[in-house]
Protein backbone atom coordinates (compact mmCIF):
# COMPACT_ATOMS: atom_id res chain seq x y z
CA UNK A 1 0.00 0.00 0.00
CA UNK A 2 1.01 3.45 -0.60
CA UNK A 3 2.11 5.90 2.61
CA UNK A 4 -0.99 8.08 0.91
CA UNK A 5 -3.85 7.73 2.87
CA UNK A 6 -7.13 7.17 0.66
CA UNK A 7 -10.56 8.66 2.59
CA UNK A 8 -13.33 6.62 1.05
CA UNK A 9 -16.47 8.60 0.20
CA UNK A 10 -19.27 8.71 2.31
CA UNK A 11 -20.68 5.09 2.35
CA UNK A 12 -23.76 5.43 -0.54
CA UNK A 13 -26.10 2.11 -1.70
CA UNK A 14 -26.63 3.03 -5.52
CA UNK A 15 -27.01 -0.28 -7.39
CA UNK A 16 -29.35 1.57 -9.45
CA UNK A 17 -29.89 5.08 -10.38
CA UNK A 18 -33.38 5.56 -12.17
CA UNK A 19 -33.35 8.68 -14.31
CA UNK A 20 -36.46 10.70 -14.75
CA UNK A 21 -37.11 13.45 -16.96
CA UNK A 22 -37.70 16.59 -15.21
CA UNK A 23 -40.36 17.13 -17.97
CA UNK A 24 -42.45 14.83 -16.90
CA UNK A 25 -43.49 15.14 -13.29
CA UNK A 26 -46.41 12.31 -12.64
CA UNK A 27 -43.33 9.72 -13.20
CA UNK A 28 -41.90 11.30 -9.45
CA UNK A 29 -44.00 9.98 -7.13
CA UNK A 30 -43.59 6.69 -9.26
CA UNK A 31 -39.90 6.98 -9.17
CA UNK A 32 -40.22 7.61 -5.48
CA UNK A 33 -42.17 4.48 -4.57
CA UNK A 34 -40.17 2.11 -6.44
CA UNK A 35 -37.12 0.44 -5.62
CA UNK A 36 -34.31 2.51 -6.92
CA UNK A 37 -31.21 3.34 -4.97
CA UNK A 38 -30.91 6.61 -5.89
CA UNK A 39 -33.10 9.10 -8.27
CA UNK A 40 -31.55 11.26 -10.77
CA UNK A 41 -33.90 13.81 -11.39
CA UNK A 42 -32.10 14.88 -14.84
CA UNK A 43 -32.19 18.42 -16.37
CA UNK A 44 -29.93 18.03 -19.46
CA UNK A 45 -30.55 15.71 -22.19
CA UNK A 46 -33.84 13.90 -21.45
CA UNK A 47 -35.18 17.76 -21.69
CA UNK A 48 -35.76 19.62 -24.54
CA UNK A 49 -34.09 23.07 -24.84
CA UNK A 50 -37.56 25.16 -25.23
CA UNK A 51 -38.27 22.80 -21.69
CA UNK A 52 -35.18 23.72 -19.79
CA UNK A 53 -37.07 25.78 -17.27
CA UNK A 54 -40.17 24.28 -16.62
CA UNK A 55 -37.89 20.97 -15.92
CA UNK A 56 -36.22 23.00 -13.19
CA UNK A 57 -39.26 24.73 -11.64
CA UNK A 58 -40.69 21.11 -11.32
CA UNK A 59 -37.55 19.87 -9.94
CA UNK A 60 -37.47 22.08 -7.23
CA UNK A 61 -41.60 21.74 -6.39
CA UNK A 62 -40.60 17.79 -6.51
CA UNK A 63 -38.04 18.49 -4.08
CA UNK A 64 -40.06 20.34 -1.76
CA UNK A 65 -43.34 18.11 -1.94
CA UNK A 66 -42.13 14.21 -2.92
CA UNK A 67 -41.40 11.73 0.37
CA UNK A 68 -38.52 10.22 -1.40
CA UNK A 69 -37.85 8.43 1.68
CA UNK A 70 -34.25 7.04 2.48
CA UNK A 71 -33.47 7.50 -1.01
CA UNK A 72 -30.31 9.62 -2.62
CA UNK A 73 -31.46 11.99 -4.35
CA UNK A 74 -29.19 13.48 -7.17
CA UNK A 75 -30.02 15.94 -10.38
CA UNK A 76 -28.58 16.18 -13.45
CA UNK A 77 -27.55 19.55 -14.28
CA UNK A 78 -26.59 20.84 -17.86
CA UNK A 79 -23.13 21.23 -18.86
CA UNK A 80 -20.73 24.63 -18.33
CA UNK A 81 -20.73 24.96 -22.01
CA UNK A 82 -24.92 25.91 -21.67
CA UNK A 83 -26.42 28.71 -20.55
CA UNK A 84 -28.75 26.96 -17.94
CA UNK A 85 -25.99 25.09 -16.13
CA UNK A 86 -25.28 27.83 -13.44
CA UNK A 87 -29.15 28.36 -12.59
CA UNK A 88 -29.49 24.86 -12.68
CA UNK A 89 -27.14 24.89 -9.55
CA UNK A 90 -28.40 28.61 -8.09
CA UNK A 91 -32.01 27.85 -8.12
CA UNK A 92 -32.35 24.50 -7.31
CA UNK A 93 -30.17 24.77 -3.99
CA UNK A 94 -31.52 28.06 -3.11
CA UNK A 95 -35.05 27.20 -3.38
CA UNK A 96 -34.87 23.49 -3.36
CA UNK A 97 -34.80 22.88 0.48
CA UNK A 98 -32.37 20.38 2.19
CA UNK A 99 -33.20 17.26 0.38
CA UNK A 100 -31.32 17.06 -2.16
CA UNK A 101 -27.82 14.99 -2.04
CA UNK A 102 -25.96 15.04 -5.06
CA UNK A 103 -25.53 17.35 -8.33
CA UNK A 104 -24.07 15.50 -11.59
CA UNK A 105 -22.14 17.20 -13.48
CA UNK A 106 -21.98 15.67 -17.26
CA UNK A 107 -19.52 16.02 -19.65
CA UNK A 108 -16.96 17.30 -17.76
CA UNK A 109 -13.62 17.72 -19.29
CA UNK A 110 -11.50 18.61 -16.84
CA UNK A 111 -10.63 19.28 -12.77
CA UNK A 112 -11.62 23.69 -13.48
CA UNK A 113 -14.65 22.55 -14.36
CA UNK A 114 -15.34 20.88 -10.97
CA UNK A 115 -13.82 23.44 -9.26
CA UNK A 116 -16.22 26.05 -11.09
CA UNK A 117 -19.53 23.96 -9.97
CA UNK A 118 -18.15 23.68 -6.16
CA UNK A 119 -17.86 27.42 -6.59
CA UNK A 120 -21.27 28.05 -7.46
CA UNK A 121 -22.55 25.32 -4.70
CA UNK A 122 -20.33 26.93 -1.53
CA UNK A 123 -21.43 30.53 -2.47
CA UNK A 124 -25.60 29.71 -2.36
CA UNK A 125 -24.50 27.26 0.75
CA UNK A 126 -23.13 29.50 2.17
CA UNK A 127 -25.55 32.66 1.77
CA UNK A 128 -28.67 30.08 2.33
CA UNK A 129 -27.33 28.43 5.35
CA UNK A 130 -27.74 24.93 3.92
CA UNK A 131 -26.45 22.66 7.09
CA UNK A 132 -25.84 19.35 4.89
CA UNK A 133 -23.41 20.19 2.16
CA UNK A 134 -24.26 18.94 -1.79
CA UNK A 135 -22.28 16.55 -2.75
CA UNK A 136 -20.70 15.91 -6.62
CA UNK A 137 -20.76 13.13 -9.23
CA UNK A 138 -19.29 13.32 -12.59
CA UNK A 139 -20.16 12.16 -15.84
CA UNK A 140 -16.90 10.52 -17.71
CA UNK A 141 -17.97 10.83 -21.16
CA UNK A 142 -15.56 12.81 -23.12
CA UNK A 143 -11.92 12.47 -24.76
CA UNK A 144 -11.39 14.94 -22.82
CA UNK A 145 -13.23 13.76 -19.44
CA UNK A 146 -10.92 10.30 -20.27
CA UNK A 147 -7.25 11.87 -20.68
CA UNK A 148 -8.21 14.12 -17.67
CA UNK A 149 -9.69 11.74 -15.45
CA UNK A 150 -7.06 11.39 -12.72
CA UNK A 151 -6.82 15.16 -12.16
CA UNK A 152 -10.85 15.32 -12.06
CA UNK A 153 -11.32 13.18 -10.16
CA UNK A 154 -9.16 14.63 -7.11
CA UNK A 155 -10.42 18.01 -7.83
CA UNK A 156 -12.65 18.68 -4.83
CA UNK A 157 -13.74 17.05 -1.89
CA UNK A 158 -17.20 16.93 -2.83
CA UNK A 159 -16.52 14.39 -4.77
CA UNK A 160 -18.13 11.59 -4.35
CA UNK A 161 -19.14 8.77 -7.66
CA UNK A 162 -17.79 9.04 -11.37
CA UNK A 163 -20.08 7.58 -13.92
CA UNK A 164 -19.34 6.42 -17.51
CA UNK A 165 -21.42 7.63 -19.64
CA UNK A 166 -21.11 5.91 -22.91
CA UNK A 167 -22.93 7.54 -25.75
CA UNK A 168 -21.23 10.92 -25.63
CA UNK A 169 -18.19 9.52 -25.04
CA UNK A 170 -18.80 7.57 -28.14
CA UNK A 171 -20.05 10.72 -30.16
CA UNK A 172 -17.21 12.61 -28.47
CA UNK A 173 -13.99 9.86 -29.42
CA UNK A 174 -16.12 8.88 -33.26
CA UNK A 175 -16.58 5.59 -32.24
CA UNK A 176 -18.55 4.04 -35.45
CA UNK A 177 -21.64 2.88 -33.16
CA UNK A 178 -24.73 4.15 -32.20
CA UNK A 179 -25.93 1.79 -29.71
CA UNK A 180 -25.82 3.40 -26.01
CA UNK A 181 -23.69 1.02 -24.14
CA UNK A 182 -23.99 -2.54 -25.52
CA UNK A 183 -22.03 -4.76 -28.08
CA UNK A 184 -21.39 -4.16 -31.80
CA UNK A 185 -21.19 -6.78 -33.99
CA UNK A 186 -18.16 -5.55 -36.05
CA UNK A 187 -15.93 -5.09 -33.24
CA UNK A 188 -14.53 -8.58 -33.07
CA UNK A 189 -11.76 -10.98 -33.20
CA UNK A 190 -11.54 -13.91 -35.49
CA UNK A 191 -9.94 -16.90 -34.42
CA UNK A 192 -7.09 -18.77 -36.68
CA UNK A 193 -9.00 -21.85 -38.51
CA UNK A 194 -8.40 -25.17 -36.65
CA UNK A 195 -8.15 -28.81 -37.75
CA UNK A 196 -11.42 -28.55 -40.22
CA UNK A 197 -11.05 -25.16 -40.69
CA UNK A 198 -13.09 -23.57 -38.71
CA UNK A 199 -12.88 -20.19 -37.52
CA UNK A 200 -14.99 -18.51 -34.37
CA UNK A 201 -16.00 -14.65 -33.75
CA UNK A 202 -14.86 -13.06 -30.19
CA UNK A 203 -17.54 -10.59 -29.61
CA UNK A 204 -15.03 -7.74 -27.93
CA UNK A 205 -16.63 -5.15 -24.87
CA UNK A 206 -15.71 -1.54 -26.97
CA UNK A 207 -16.30 0.14 -23.34
CA UNK A 208 -13.73 -2.22 -21.55
CA UNK A 209 -10.69 0.45 -22.03
CA UNK A 210 -12.72 3.72 -20.44
CA UNK A 211 -14.33 1.69 -18.17
CA UNK A 212 -10.86 0.19 -16.40
CA UNK A 213 -9.57 3.67 -16.24
CA UNK A 214 -12.57 4.90 -14.82
CA UNK A 215 -12.74 2.90 -11.90
CA UNK A 216 -9.10 3.05 -11.01
CA UNK A 217 -9.28 6.74 -11.22
CA UNK A 218 -12.28 6.47 -9.24
CA UNK A 219 -10.82 4.28 -6.23
CA UNK A 220 -7.63 6.06 -6.23
CA UNK A 221 -9.55 8.84 -4.88
CA UNK A 222 -11.66 6.82 -2.19
CA UNK A 223 -14.97 7.49 -5.03
CA UNK A 224 -17.55 5.21 -6.31
CA UNK A 225 -17.00 3.65 -9.71
CA UNK A 226 -20.86 3.18 -11.60
CA UNK A 227 -22.19 2.15 -14.87
CA UNK A 228 -24.03 4.58 -17.04
CA UNK A 229 -26.89 3.49 -19.38
CA UNK A 230 -27.83 0.52 -21.35
CA UNK A 231 -30.52 2.08 -24.19
CA UNK A 232 -31.89 -0.99 -25.12
CA UNK A 233 -34.28 -1.42 -22.47
CA UNK A 234 -36.43 -4.14 -24.16
CA UNK A 235 -33.47 -6.47 -23.51
CA UNK A 236 -33.37 -7.76 -19.62
CA UNK A 237 -30.38 -10.18 -20.86
CA UNK A 238 -28.11 -7.81 -22.60
CA UNK A 239 -28.05 -5.61 -19.40
CA UNK A 240 -27.98 -8.32 -17.07
CA UNK A 241 -24.49 -9.23 -19.17
CA UNK A 242 -23.22 -5.66 -19.00
CA UNK A 243 -23.67 -5.05 -15.42
CA UNK A 244 -22.43 -8.46 -14.68
CA UNK A 245 -19.14 -7.23 -16.46
CA UNK A 246 -19.30 -3.83 -14.87
CA UNK A 247 -19.73 -5.50 -11.31
CA UNK A 248 -16.67 -7.79 -11.90
CA UNK A 249 -14.47 -4.83 -12.73
CA UNK A 250 -15.36 -2.94 -9.72
CA UNK A 251 -18.24 -0.78 -10.90
CA UNK A 252 -20.86 -0.38 -7.47
CA UNK A 253 -23.98 0.11 -9.77
CA UNK A 254 -25.63 1.17 -12.58
CA UNK A 255 -27.92 3.35 -14.22
CA UNK A 256 -31.59 2.49 -15.10
CA UNK A 257 -33.29 4.08 -18.07
CA UNK A 258 -36.50 2.49 -17.83
CA UNK A 259 -38.18 1.00 -14.40
CA UNK A 260 -37.85 -2.64 -16.06
CA UNK A 261 -34.15 -2.12 -15.49
CA UNK A 262 -34.07 -0.78 -11.48
CA UNK A 263 -34.54 -4.71 -10.54
CA UNK A 264 -32.38 -6.17 -12.98
CA UNK A 265 -29.34 -3.64 -11.25
CA UNK A 266 -30.24 -4.23 -7.98
CA UNK A 267 -29.87 -8.05 -8.18
CA UNK A 268 -26.61 -7.68 -10.11
CA UNK A 269 -25.05 -5.23 -7.68
CA UNK A 270 -25.76 -7.33 -4.82
CA UNK A 271 -22.95 -10.22 -4.63
CA UNK A 272 -24.63 -13.26 -5.40
CA UNK A 273 -25.06 -15.29 -2.01
CA UNK A 274 -22.36 -17.92 -3.12
CA UNK A 275 -19.63 -15.02 -3.61
CA UNK A 276 -20.88 -14.06 -0.07
CA UNK A 277 -20.51 -16.65 1.45
CA UNK A 278 -16.82 -17.97 -0.07
CA UNK A 279 -15.81 -14.47 0.89
CA UNK A 280 -16.66 -14.92 4.64
CA UNK A 281 -15.34 -18.31 4.66
CA UNK A 282 -11.91 -16.71 3.34
CA UNK A 283 -12.11 -14.07 6.27
CA UNK A 284 -12.63 -16.74 8.74
CA UNK A 285 -9.97 -19.08 7.57
CA UNK A 286 -7.23 -16.34 7.01
CA UNK A 287 -8.23 -14.79 10.61
CA UNK A 288 -7.91 -18.44 11.79
CA UNK A 289 -4.76 -19.27 9.70
CA UNK A 290 -2.73 -15.46 10.80
CA UNK A 291 -3.90 -16.47 14.84
CA UNK A 292 -1.65 -19.64 13.95
CA UNK A 293 1.41 -17.91 12.44
CA UNK A 294 0.66 -18.68 8.94
CA UNK A 295 0.16 -16.07 6.22
CA UNK A 296 -0.85 -17.96 3.05
CA UNK A 297 -3.47 -21.21 3.72
CA UNK A 298 -4.98 -23.23 1.36
CA UNK A 299 -8.90 -23.28 0.81
CA UNK A 300 -10.91 -25.92 -0.97
CA UNK A 301 -7.56 -26.61 -2.81
CA UNK A 302 -6.89 -23.01 -3.95
CA UNK A 303 -4.20 -20.87 -2.28
CA UNK A 304 -5.41 -17.82 -0.13
CA UNK A 305 -3.05 -14.82 1.73
CA UNK A 306 -3.52 -11.36 3.32
CA UNK A 307 -4.37 -10.38 -0.47
CA UNK A 308 -7.32 -12.88 -0.67
CA UNK A 309 -9.18 -10.82 2.61
CA UNK A 310 -8.59 -7.37 1.37
CA UNK A 311 -10.45 -8.84 -2.17
CA UNK A 312 -12.90 -10.66 0.46
CA UNK A 313 -13.39 -7.79 2.73
CA UNK A 314 -14.34 -5.62 -0.18
CA UNK A 315 -17.44 -8.37 -0.86
CA UNK A 316 -18.44 -8.96 2.86
CA UNK A 317 -18.38 -4.94 3.30
CA UNK A 318 -20.46 -3.98 0.43
CA UNK A 319 -23.02 -7.17 1.48
CA UNK A 320 -23.22 -5.52 5.13
CA UNK A 321 -24.05 -2.02 3.98
CA UNK A 322 -26.84 -3.70 1.26
CA UNK A 323 -28.18 -5.75 4.51
CA UNK A 324 -28.42 -2.15 6.47
CA UNK A 325 -29.78 -0.43 3.68
CA UNK A 326 -32.77 -2.92 3.34
CA UNK A 327 -33.52 -2.96 6.97
CA UNK A 328 -33.62 0.86 7.37
CA UNK A 329 -35.71 0.95 4.55
CA UNK A 330 -38.36 -1.86 5.84
N1 LIG B 1 -39.31 6.83 -13.82
C1 LIG B 1 -40.43 6.39 -13.21
N2 LIG B 1 -41.45 5.78 -13.86
C2 LIG B 1 -41.32 5.62 -15.19
C3 LIG B 1 -40.17 6.05 -15.88
C4 LIG B 1 -39.14 6.68 -15.15
N3 LIG B 1 -38.03 7.12 -15.76
N4 LIG B 1 -40.32 5.74 -17.20
C5 LIG B 1 -41.50 5.15 -17.32
N5 LIG B 1 -42.13 5.07 -16.12
C6 LIG B 1 -43.42 4.47 -15.81
C7 LIG B 1 -44.50 4.87 -16.81
O1 LIG B 1 -45.14 6.05 -16.38
C8 LIG B 1 -45.38 3.67 -16.79
O2 LIG B 1 -46.16 3.71 -15.63
P1 LIG B 1 -47.66 3.08 -15.58
O3 LIG B 1 -47.47 1.61 -15.72
O4 LIG B 1 -48.17 3.52 -14.23
O5 LIG B 1 -48.39 3.71 -16.75
C9 LIG B 1 -44.42 2.50 -16.62
O6 LIG B 1 -43.26 3.05 -15.99
C10 LIG B 1 -44.00 1.86 -17.94
O7 LIG B 1 -43.49 2.86 -18.79
P2 LIG B 1 -43.42 2.73 -20.37
O8 LIG B 1 -44.77 3.02 -20.96
O9 LIG B 1 -42.78 1.43 -20.71
O10 LIG B 1 -42.38 3.87 -20.71
P3 LIG B 1 -42.65 5.29 -21.37
O11 LIG B 1 -42.93 5.09 -22.82
O12 LIG B 1 -43.60 6.07 -20.55
O13 LIG B 1 -41.20 5.96 -21.21
C11 LIG B 1 -38.87 6.30 -21.58
C12 LIG B 1 -40.05 5.35 -21.76
C13 LIG B 1 -37.58 5.59 -22.01
C14 LIG B 1 -39.08 7.55 -22.46
C15 LIG B 1 -38.81 6.70 -20.08
O14 LIG B 1 -38.64 5.53 -19.32
C16 LIG B 1 -37.76 7.70 -19.73
O15 LIG B 1 -37.93 8.88 -19.95
N6 LIG B 1 -36.62 7.24 -19.16
C17 LIG B 1 -35.57 8.11 -18.68
C18 LIG B 1 -34.82 8.76 -19.85
C19 LIG B 1 -33.72 9.64 -19.34
O16 LIG B 1 -33.83 10.27 -18.31
N7 LIG B 1 -32.62 9.67 -20.09
C20 LIG B 1 -31.46 10.42 -19.67
C21 LIG B 1 -30.40 9.55 -19.12
S1 LIG B 1 -29.72 8.48 -20.34
MG1 LIG C 1 -24.39 12.20 -21.78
Amino acid sequence: MSFTKVEPAPVRLCRSQLFVPCVRPALFEKAASGPADVISLDLEDSVAPNDKPQARENLIQALNDVDFGEKTISMRINGLDTHWCYRDVIDVIAKGGERLDLIMIPKVGCAADIYAIDMLITQVEMEIGRKKPVKLEVIIESAAGLENIVEIAGASPRLDALHFGAADYAASTGMRTTNIGGPNPDYVILTDPDAQESRDIHWQDLWHYPMMRMVAAARMHGLRPIDGPFGNYSDPDGFRAHGNRSAILGCEGKWAIHPSQVGLANEIFTPPADEVEKAEKIVAEMTKGQSEGFGAVSLDGGLIDAASIRQAENIVRQMDMIRKAETARK
